[in-house]
């Protein structure tokens, strides 16, 4: 056999671009068993490192490979990126001619990112963070009950009804919330929600509701979504969330609608510009809490990522349609 045609048989390699110390040597094996005989490299830097000739040979990618590096990969046939949003392609559309699939970690974090959402709701609703300063100063403070809100009976909005709009969607049901959503399929199902329209609708429902939640893609179709319009549209005294991307909210509008009053609060987690510049508006805002994109973190998030990328090999090498499949095009 000449060298071109062992090389032609030789399975492609897998690329890891994650931390080693993270990996266990049972998922090694565990991927030796389910892909035998591919050449594994794992390391933070696997993606820039190696040669051209290595490089070359890389069919499956895993963890976070930088957009000009995994363009860099011309046998590349699948990417699994070890996080959500794949706003990456906004800036980088020569992916989407490229073929290779790409599948996100969409869902591994829904549950904690909910759990955020809803602690800045009800932290909010239930003044809990005037109440911490308060006894800081170790100073009996209570509002009159105007000054508080029952969530219950009230209206949310929820843009973006994937892994965590769809999930926040029916613990808000459950908690007697009338839930709205806005998705860019309307047409599909999505429990706990009494009605739901596609991005054009978003504006009219925006009047109707009390706490909106962004848990929407940064995509080409989604930068600004919600506009100095949008916020105008709000409820006089509602809640603004925001757990998605950052991209997707005009920030200096939101500030500006927080410091008229004309919002009552905001729980962001995602920001135009991570971190969040010194100069914002938004840190020394009474009514606004403010977390540094954590809304993600949980201690078994790479653990589970891994368990998602090994059933996706097993899949991959059994031809099988993959988990979370990016449609590259539309951009998550
Ligand atoms: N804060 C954090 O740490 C954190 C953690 C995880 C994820 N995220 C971010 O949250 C985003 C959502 O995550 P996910 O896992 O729920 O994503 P997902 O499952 O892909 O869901 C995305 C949702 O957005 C909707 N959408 C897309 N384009 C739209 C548009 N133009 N107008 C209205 N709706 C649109 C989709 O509508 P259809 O369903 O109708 O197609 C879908 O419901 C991710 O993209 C990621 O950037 C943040």
């Amino acid at each position: 056999m000449d060298d071109h045609a062992s090389r032609a048989v030789e399975p492609g390699a897998i690329l890891l671009a994650i931390d080693p110390a993270a990996v266990t040597s049972d998922q090694i094996a565990r991927i030796e068993e389910i892909a035998p005989g591919r050449e594994i490299r794992i390391g933070l830097d696997a993606d820039r490192s190696g040669s051209d000739e290595q490089r070359a040979r890389i069919e499956i990618a895993g963890g976070w490979v930088a957009p000009d590096h995994l363009l860099a990969l011309p046998a590349l046939r699948w990417y699994q990126q070890w996080y959500a949003g794949a706003e990456w392609l906004v800036d980088c559309p020569e992916a989407a001619l490229r073929d290779f699939a790409l599948t996100s970690a969409s869902g591994i974090s829904a549950a904690v990112v909910v759990e955020q959402a809803l602690g800045y709701i009800l932290a909010l609703h239930r003044r809990l963070p005037q109440a911490w300063s308060a006894q800081r100063e170790r100073v009996w403070h209570k509002p009159p009950p105007e000054r508080f809100a029952e969530l219950a009976g009230k209206t949310m909005l929820v843009a973006g009804l994937g892994a965590i709009g769809s999930r926040l969607a029916r613990i808000g049901a459950a908690l007697d919330l009338r839930v709205l959503g806005v998705r860019r399929r309307p047409e599909l199902p999505a429990p706990g929600t009494e009605r739901v329209g596609g991005p054009g609708d978003l504006l009219a429902l925006l009047p109707e509701a009390d706490v909106v939640v962004s848990a929407m893609p940064y995509t080409r179709e989604t930068r600004r979504f919600f506009s100095a319009e949008a916020f105008a549209r709000m409820k006089p005294g509602a809640i603004f969330v925001s757990v998605g991307r950052g991209k997707v909210v005009d920030e200096d509008a939101l500030a500006a609608a927080l410091a008229s009053g004309h919002l009552a609060g905001a729980g962001l987690d995602v920001f135009e510009r991570e971190p969040l510049p010194v100069d914002s508006a938004l840190w020394a805002m009474d009514q606004v809490i403010l977390t540094p994109h954590w809304g993600a973190a949980f201690p078994g998030r790479l653990e589970r990522t891994m368990a998602l990328f090994l059933d996706n090999l097993r899949r991959y090498v059994a031809g099988q349609p993959l988990r979370n499949l990016i449609d590259k095009q539309r951009g998550y």
